[in-house]
């Protein structure tokens, strides 16, 4: 459900020269078979717009801001992500929308599973379907 839906702080070295953040395992609860990122994304862009069947997720500003809706069929809230040493967990069962992508922001996504199209629901009223079952 939605209060599953984490902003979790990611450890930092501050330094004068610049920060520097690290993700290991224990910053978040699941170990993760992939990393990928959103870049050079539009303002006007769309992204997301689908829930996991297994997949957990751990979502990161690196760079600049975007809003993402979380759904979990019953309730739905957005958050802003913008700092580098904040992520979002996502976990299993949460639709998921993207927008509102500042000028070269980067979205870091660490997944707990190998890109696996089966594991999607791309449909909401498939997903109101899914959770209601
Ligand atoms: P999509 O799920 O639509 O991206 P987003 O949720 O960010 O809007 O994925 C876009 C395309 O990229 C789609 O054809 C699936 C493909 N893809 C991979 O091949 N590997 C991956 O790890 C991911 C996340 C997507």
């Amino acid at each position: 459900t939605i209060s599953e839906v984490l902003i979790l702080e990611i450890p930092k070295v501050s330094d004068p020269r610049g920060n520097l953040a690290v993700i290991e395992k224990e910053t978040i609860p699941f170990s993760f078979k992939r990393v990928y990122y959103l870049y050079d994304v539009p303002s006007d862009a769309y992204r997301g717009g689908h829930a996991h069947i297994q997949q957990q997720e751990f979502l990161v500003a690196l760079s600049g801001s975007f809003d993402v809706i979380l759904d979990d069929g019953n309730e739905r809230i957005q958050i802003t992500l913008n700092k580098p040493d904040k992520g979002l967990l996502i976990p299993v069962g949460i639709w998921r929308e993207l927008d509102g992508f500042s000028s070269g922001s980067v979205c870091l996504v660490l997944a707990s599973e190998e890109y696996d199209e089966n594991d999607y629901i791309r449909d909401y009223s498939n997903f109101k379907l899914f959770k209601r079952s």
